[in-house]
């Protein structure tokens, strides 16, 4: 099982370029079932979610192909199997965004359902419901979840999708991919408003559907009677560039960032600069490719997050922020409103040194100046990529154990970092995660900082 070892303190300098979005990415995969004509994706992330998807897609009858790095053909060739069996949707919660093109292509699918996750329980009853509006009829049977359509085929409606927690991510493209071969419109109120979203509805667009309004809460889709191949590259991944940005602010350094998508990253520059880090684009115009610098001096101000559905403060840079809080000069408070347990991340920060109060869905972050170097674990995706930020800017040396958990969204991140300086290397530990490392790779070496 790898780890990352960190040396931190260390200055970043330099041009880092922002990848592919996995979030969008998989539910453009998933398009690939509604139509047999082939789907040309660029800019695809090579991660573990990605070749998950590959695999479960492989199942479903899509044929893949990888001409070039970052370049996946889809094209389907066998309908004949529906089943995305508990094997693969364990592994990847998101495997459930092929629900909707299943059943508007093929009138049938069986999914199991995913179950909890390391950041809380999550649902899938409001997917569930859009599709039910739409026609499709649920058992429940073993886990899985079986889907069929009478008649073969989906029928427009008025679906509201809003929740306690607000929308829903992947029930809005479950049900919007759903809808592009239903008969006759279908309107989708409170639909998530995330660039992700408006992604996959270019995408479907180009593919013959007729998608007005993503982006805002209302979406409306003009059922067609079939959809074609198209290409498309895939939108840049916001978290990780909002990621990015913080590992340049945790180290107090300046950093280039590339393919920045800073149209969609507005509620995180709005904090990142309200904690005194100068967010500098290379020109006027947002847009979702931009070159932006990012610096920031010794003093960083505290300031209060509250996580809410695009365009606020997305939920997934929220242990991120608290990493750069934790250094900052003062008391900041972090409020989760979409999954009010993701807080895995508190009791190992907490070990490196961070004064973290958690009560329920908050956070009191009280900024400490310099954290310290601890072996900690890693629990999810992105309370990884919080651990990694925090040990970059400790005093001394970090191990961050389980960053399988990282590779699912960060492709080589390790190594990335590295090349602009972070005293970062990733290591083989056996299975029983001793404290020896097998192999020890170096990169990257740049002179540390004095706080
Ligand atoms: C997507 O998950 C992302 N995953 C998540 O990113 C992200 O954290 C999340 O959206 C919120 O932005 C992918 O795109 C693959 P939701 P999704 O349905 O769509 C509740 C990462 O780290 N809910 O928008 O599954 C739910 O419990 C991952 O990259 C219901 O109540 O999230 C949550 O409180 C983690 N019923 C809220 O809605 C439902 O049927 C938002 O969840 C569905 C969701």
């Amino acid at each position: 099982m790898d780890a990352f070892e960190i040396e931190g303190g260390a200055r970043l300098a330099g041009e880092i370029r922002v990848n592919g979005s996995k979030n969008a990415a998989l539910p453009l995969m998933a398009a690939s079932l509604l139509t047999d004509q082939p789907l040309t994706l660029a800019d695809v992330p090579d991660l573990s979610d990605i070749r998950n998807m590959r695999h479960l897609l492989d199942e479903l009858g899509v044929e893949i192909n990888q001409p070039q790095p970052g370049q996946l053909t889809l094209q389907t060739t066998d309908t004949s199997e529906s089943h995305a069996r508990y094997d693969i949707v364990k592994t990847m919660r998101a495997s459930v965004c092929v629900l909707g093109p299943l059943l508007a292509a093929r009138g049938r699918a069986r999914v199991s359902l995913p179950g909890g996750c390391a950041i809380g329980q999550r649902p899938i009853d409001l997917h569930l419901h859009g599709l039910e509006a739409l026609g499709a009829r649920f058992q429940l049977e073993q886990g899985d979840v079986i889907g069929h359509v009478p008649g073969g085929r989906l029928v427009g409606n008025r679906i509201f999708l809003g929740g306690s927690f607000g929308s829903t991510v992947l029930g809005t493209a479950n049900i919007i991919s759903a809808a592009t071969l239903a008969r006759g419109t279908t309107i989708v109120e409170s639909a998530a408003c995330e660039p992700e979203i408006v992604d996959l509805a270019n995408l479907l667009n180009r593919m013959g559907a007729r998608i007005s309004g993503a982006g805002s809460p209302r979406i409306t889709i003009e059922g067609v009677d079939q959809l074609g191949g198209a290409s498309h590259r895939v939108i840049p991944d916001r978290i990780e560039a909002g990621t990015l940005m913080v590992a340049a602010a945790i180290t107090r350094s300046e950093l280039t960032i590339t393919n920045c998508p800073l149209d969609a990253l507005m509620a995180a520059t709005n904090r990142l600069e309200a904690i005194g880090v100068v967010v500098e684009p290379a020109d006027d115009a947002l847009s979702m490719r931009s070159k932006v610098r990012i610096s920031a001096g010794e003093s960083l101000s505290p300031c209060d997050i509250t996580t809410q559905p695009h365009p606020g403060f997305p939920t997934d840079l929220q242990a991120q922020f608290m990493a750069l809080l934790a250094v900052a000069d003062g008391h900041s408070v972090i409020t989760e409103k979409i999954f009010p347990e993701r807080f895995l991340h508190v009791a190992e920060l907490s070990r490196m040194g961070a004064r973290l109060f958690r009560q329920g869905p908050t956070t009191i972050v009280s900024g400490v100046g310099r954290l310290v170097g601890a072996p900690v674990m890693a629990s999810d995706l992105r309370a990884s990529a919080g651990l990694v930020l925090a040990a970059l800017a400790a005093r001394g040396t970090s191990r961050i154990l389980r960053v399988y958990h990282l590779d699912r969204g960060y492709e080589r991140l390790e190594e990335r970092l590295a090349a602009v300086g972070a005293r970062i290397k990733r290591i083989g530990l056996d299975e029983h995660e001793s404290p020896q490392p097998k192999v020890v790779v170096r990169k990257g070496i740049a002179p540390a900082y004095q706080p």
